[in-house]
């Protein structure tokens, strides 16, 4: 029924993926080890979702500076990067493909995950919300204001994180640049005051976002780098929009193409309402899509139908699917005969162990 849209092969970097349902990055918390690595329970879990047309992971810390919760698993270890591989083999052997999400969290963690040191950002300004700790929700505190030598430190983490990916065995990495983490708080002028090259014009304010993206595609090749966006984030992490704020995503996603080899493009729609936020872009992928000439992934709220029409529409070339992946690993399926999806448990989101996990069944 959607030949021509969902189920049209695509070319990615340099892989064919058979179908254009793809699974978003999602949180799941289940590396509750002294290690952070992921387990044979991840490799189940996503092994069960592998016809999607690509598997994009859970976000993993760069560094243990990065992490901002409990029991997510990390990519800067070598037992990391072994329980990678079994995650990796296990896509593999269904034929699926499969990107590590490359995740620091920035100002969104807690002295609790640091012994008593500071999280860092790019400027000395408390987000106001919680931070999920070994010992509960905790509210956020003033972050440290990165020095140009730590933002370059930081930068080399990324790199050796992308590294690490490959050798556990990735078809590529998704930047997470996203929904208020630190890539994002460098982006938006609730977040960042510097006056240095990383602060005011939109050019500086994506100074460190590029540098990142230069750092990992010139180790692992463009080819195998994508980008996650979420220009519209308002009212979450201590995210708010300004007259500023699209200008800089639009300054970023027009740059984008000046690396004609990136595998994507992956943008977000906006995760809450934002009808009366002004200066936000309600419709992200109608608005960037005509501003970028490589992939273009959309996501957020689709159904089979929505996402058959925003690819035939030309705004997307692949959907992103989220919560519908955790309650229905053969989602790829249901959409081709046209099922009905199970709602996922959101208790389960983020708990210990197979339960919520990798119990859903398929038809
Ligand atoms: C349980 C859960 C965990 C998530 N974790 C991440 C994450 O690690 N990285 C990320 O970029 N987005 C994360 N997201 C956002 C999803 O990628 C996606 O943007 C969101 O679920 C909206 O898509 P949907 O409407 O298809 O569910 C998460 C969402 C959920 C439901």
């Amino acid at each position: 029924m959607y030949d021509q849209t969902l189920f049209r092969p695509l070319r990615v970097g340099p892989y064919d993926l058979p179908n254009r349902i793809f699974m978003a990055p999602m949180t799941r918390s289940r590396a509750d080890n002294p290690e952070n690595a992921p387990t044979s329970l991840h490799a189940l879990y996503y092994s069960q979702r592998a016809t999607a047309g690509l598997i994009i992971t859970e976000g993993s810390q760069i560094s243990k500076q990065g992490v901002g919760y409990i029991n997510t698993p990390g990519i800067y270890s070598a037992a990391q990067i072994e329980g990678w591989r079994l995650v990796t083999n296990a896509v593999h052997e269904k034929s699926g493909h499969i990107f590590l999400q490359l995740w620091h969290v920035g100002r969104i963690s807690h002295p609790d995950f640091h012994d008593g040191t500071l999280p860092v950002a790019p400027s000395a300004i408390n987000p106001h919300d919680r931070s999920y700790t070994p010992s509960g929700f905790k509210e956020t505190v003033t972050p440290h204001d990165l020095t140009i030598d730590e933002i370059h430190a930081i930068v080399q983490d990324f790199k050796k994180a992308a590294v690490n990916a490959i050798s556990a065995g990735f078809d590529g990495v998704e930047i997470h640049s996203a929904n208020g983490y630190l890539i994002h708080q460098f982006f938006t002028n609730c977040s960042n005051t510097r006056t240095d090259a990383y602060g005011g014009s939109p050019a500086n304010m994506a100074r460190f976002f590029f540098e990142v993206l230069d750092a990992v595609g010139g180790s692992i090749g463009f080819k195998k780098v994508g980008i996650r966006l979420n220009p519209s984030a308002h009212g979450f992490f201590g995210i708010t929009i300004d007259q500023d704020t699209i200008p800089t995503f639009e300054y970023v996603v027009n740059r984008l193409n000046d690396y004609p080899d990136l595998a994507y493009a992956h943008l977000v729609e906006p995760m809450l309402p934002v009808d009366n936020v002004p200066y936000a872009v309600k419709d992200i992928a109608k608005h960037f899509r005509p501003l970028y000439r490589g992939t273009f992934i959309t996501n957020c709220g689709y159904n089979a139908e929505s996402a058959h029409r925003i690819i035939a529409e030309g705004y997307a070339d692949a959907v992103a699917f989220g919560s519908a992946f955790i309650a229905n690993p053969d989602l790829v399926e249901r959409i081709r005969i046209g099922s009905l999806w199970a709602t996922a448990d959101t208790n389960t989101y983020y708990t210990p162990g197979p339960k919520g996990y990798v119990d859903y069944p398929t038809l």
